[in-house]
Parts: C-alpha cells; structure tokens; sequence
C-alpha cells in the first residue's frame, strides 16, 4: 500500500517526520511531497532519509534551466499509483486551492489528478482556521468527500490559544487508515507469522524443499501490520521481499523454525502457521557434498510438529491465549484433513488451502480458502492473497469476540 504525503507549509510541518514513521510501522510506503513553504520549515532530506524514497518538491524537477520531461508528468503517475493522498499539516492555503480546484504547484494538481481517496490534518493559526473562508473552504472539501482530521485546540506556535493545532499525528495515521477501510484493531497486540517452505539439508549443496512460495504468510503479516500489530514473521527461505515493519527471522530447516517459534510464542496473543514445514529431514546429513555414485538411498526421520506443540505448551500453561491458526495444504479430501488436524494439533482454526489447483495457492498471488472450526466452516471465495489474509484475521478477531462474550456470560 502506498500513501503520498503532503506536507505543507506551517511550524506543524516537522510533525510529518512521525506520521511517516507510524505509516512504515504499519507496512505503508510512503511518497512525500513538499510545498515551497514546507521546504522552508523542513529539509526534503528529512524525509528522503525517513521514507526511503525520493522527496517530490516541485512540478518540474530541481533545475529550472533544464526542466525535467519525467517530472513534469510525475503527478499522473503518483496519482495512478497512491491508495490514498494524506495532506498533514494542510494550512489554509491549500485548503483554498483544494477547494477551488487551482493547480500551481504538485500537491495541488495531484490534488485534481487523484482518483484515491483524500484526507486532510489542517493546522493553522486559530483566526485563520475559524475564518469564514476557510471553513467554508472546508465545507466544500468535505462535500465531495474528502476526510477532515479536525484540529486540537491548546496553546498555538503563534502564542494564541484555540482551535488549530494539529492532532497527535498516531491519531492522523489511524484515521487515514480507517477511512480506507483499515481497522487497528490489533494495536499493541503481537502477531506471529510463519511463512514459506523449509530446506533440509541433504548435503552442503543438496535440500529436500517444497513448493511454497511465502506469499500467504507474508500477506498475513502485512495485513497485520496494517491492522497495527506488531509482527514477528518467522520465514523459511523466499524469493520475496518482506515487510520492512516486521521483525522477520529467516530460517532453513524445520528444527530451526521450532526454535524461532518456541523461543517467541508466548509474546504473541495470535499465531498464523502459513508455513509449509516439512515433514521429514534427512537422517546424517553429510557434511560433505556426496559424490555421484549410482543409486542414493536417503534415510527420512519425521520433523517435530511446531503446530502440534504450541497446542500442548499452550494447553499446559492453562491459557486461551495465544490463538492458534493453523493451514492445512491438501489436494484430496480437504475438509476431512482439515478437521483431523484441529484435533489432532489442539488450534482455533484450520485454513484449508487446495494445493492442487495451479491457478491459486502455492505460488500464484490469489488463493482461495476454507476456514475451518470445530463450529463452524467458511469458504472465503477467491481473491487476493493480501484480501484473503485482512479476511483470516477479520475472523480470527470475530472468533475471539464471541469467546470473550461467551467466557464474562459464564462468570
Ligand atoms: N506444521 C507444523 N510442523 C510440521 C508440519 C506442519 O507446524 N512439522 C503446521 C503447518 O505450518 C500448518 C499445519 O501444521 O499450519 C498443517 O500442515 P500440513 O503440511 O498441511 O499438515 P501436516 O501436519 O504436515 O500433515 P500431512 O502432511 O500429513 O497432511
């Protein structure tokens, strides 16, 4: 998901350094665009150096003598590719144009250019902010659905007191997620996340592997981000890039994974198995690669069951928490095996994956799933994979409510 930042010009604007921040936190990339008068309150560096990306200052690149041809279509392509423009600080001029639709600098053409949703922390002196033009301004934004982040009132940069100064920039990264459909509704919860296949090793060169790719667990773990988590992917190896946000442990083996798992498990009040750990490793590994030499015979030893044991360490330690979410890989009488591994493993829920389908589940970027319970089976249609993680753990905090509800009725 990607947000582009207007920061624009007022003593607010060094506030945007903590937005962007709580943005990434939540797995958010972030474009940054400065007004001129921004730039004379803050360095674009600042926010180079926070987001990672190039800071957007003007419409036609740095050099007046040598306009840029890329730059000058930029805010098509910015506006094309953003899920949503944030202005924080928007001052009143820029709330002007906005609402008048002038386009003379880039945040105010993106403005025009955007068909994503559009949300605005106005900050400003409080004279300026209950001006009638300005709230009439406001009226008009608010009218074709842009979303206003009141101010706070208190003491102002300008020695006033009132109505105008910006509000807590954690509470203008929830809105702003919330309007796009984006609970918090795991903030200061910790969510663990296993992802991808295991390798073991046969020899230096050689592993036995599987097909998974890693892309449910990592679309788990960014959903959680999003849902304001603190995440902790435990991953076997992966072609794909994870989440900046997530403390992300990269493994090998499944006796590895465990060990990550088992040291972390109690911090998590959610554990998502997405991981598609082997069953077997290879007895005496060799240390040395092994030379071709006829026929091999390799000797296969069964891996613990990570799933398996955090249901009994959990059992044992007489808590409901952490919930246990596992997957179940099948290709022929799936929801049989998924129920038998409910059971079988001691979890919440099992999420039923056909794996003999080429056009979803290991591999492709859509899947489709079965989330089964010991009351209850639902088929999440397919969609994408990042869809059907926000859907996992939609349910997992549905399935959490009804417990709570039920444990304070029998009390
Ligand atoms: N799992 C695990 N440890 C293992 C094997 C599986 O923690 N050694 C977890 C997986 O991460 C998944 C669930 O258990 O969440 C089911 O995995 P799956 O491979 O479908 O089932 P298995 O238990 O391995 O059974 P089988 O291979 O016989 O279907």
């Amino acid at each position: 998901m990607k947000i582009a930042l207007g920061v624009s010009g007022g003593i607010a604007a060094y506030k945007a350094a903590e937005i962007v921040r709580h943005l990434q936190e939540r797995g958010v990339r972030v474009q940054v665009i400065m007004t001129a008068a921004a730039q004379e309150f803050v360095r674009p560096l600042t926010f180079a150096a926070l987001s990672g990306e190039k800071v957007i200052t003007s419409m036609f690149g740095s050099s007046a003598e040598q306009p840029n041809l890329d730059s000058a279509v930029e805010h098509i392509s910015v506006a094309q590719s953003i899920d949503c423009l944030l202005v924080a600080p928007a001052t009143a001029d820029v709330i002007a144009k906005f609402a008048q639709g002038i386009a003379n600098d880039f945040l105010s053409t993106l403005y025009l250019a955007t068909p994503a949703p559009v949300v605005i922390a106005p900050a400003m002196n409080v004279n300026m902010w209950q001006h009638p033009a300005t709230q009439a301004n406001l009226e008009i934004l608010r009218q074709r659905g842009v979303h206003v982040i009141e101010p706070d009132s208190g003491y102002l940069a300008c020695g006033m007191i009132g109505a105008g100064r910006l509000a807590e920039p954690e509470h203008i990264v929830a809105a702003t997620l919330q309007r796009l459909g984006i609970v918090q509704d795991l903030a200061g919860e910790t969510v663990l996340v296993t992802a991808g296949p295991t390798h073991e090793p046969i020899d230096p060169v050689r592993y036995l592997g599987n097909r998974s790719s890693g892309k449910m667990g990592y679309a788990i773990a960014e959903a959680a981000l999003r849902r304001g988590a603190k995440v902790i992917l435990v991953s076997g190896p992966t072609a794909i890039q994870p989440p900046a946000a997530a403390e992300t442990i990269v493994v090998e083996s499944a006796q590895q994974m465990r060990t990550a798992v088992l040291d972390r498990w109690e911090h998590a009040s959610l554990i998502v198995m997405a991981a598609a750990v082997g069953d077997y490793h290879i007895k005496n590994a060799a240390t040395e690669k092994i030379k071709r030499d006829g026929a091999m015979v390799l000797q296969l030893e069964p891996n613990p069951d990570i799933l398996a044991d955090l249901g009994s360490l959990r059992h044992a330690s007489g808590r409901a928490s952490p919930m246990l979410i596992g997957f179940a890989a099948e290709t022929e009488n799936g929801l049989e095996n998924a129920r038998a591994k409910l059971t079988k493993k001691s979890v919440d829920a099992i999420v039923l994956n056909d794996v003999s389908r080429s056009d979803i589940g290991f591999n492709s970027d859509r899947n489709e799933v079965t989330i089964v319970t010991a009351a209850q089976t639902i088929r999440i249609p397919e969609a994408s994979k990042l869809e059907i993680a926000q859907r996992i753990l939609e349910f997992a905090q549905h399935l959490r409510a009804k417990r709570e509800a039920a444990a304070t009725k029998s009390v």
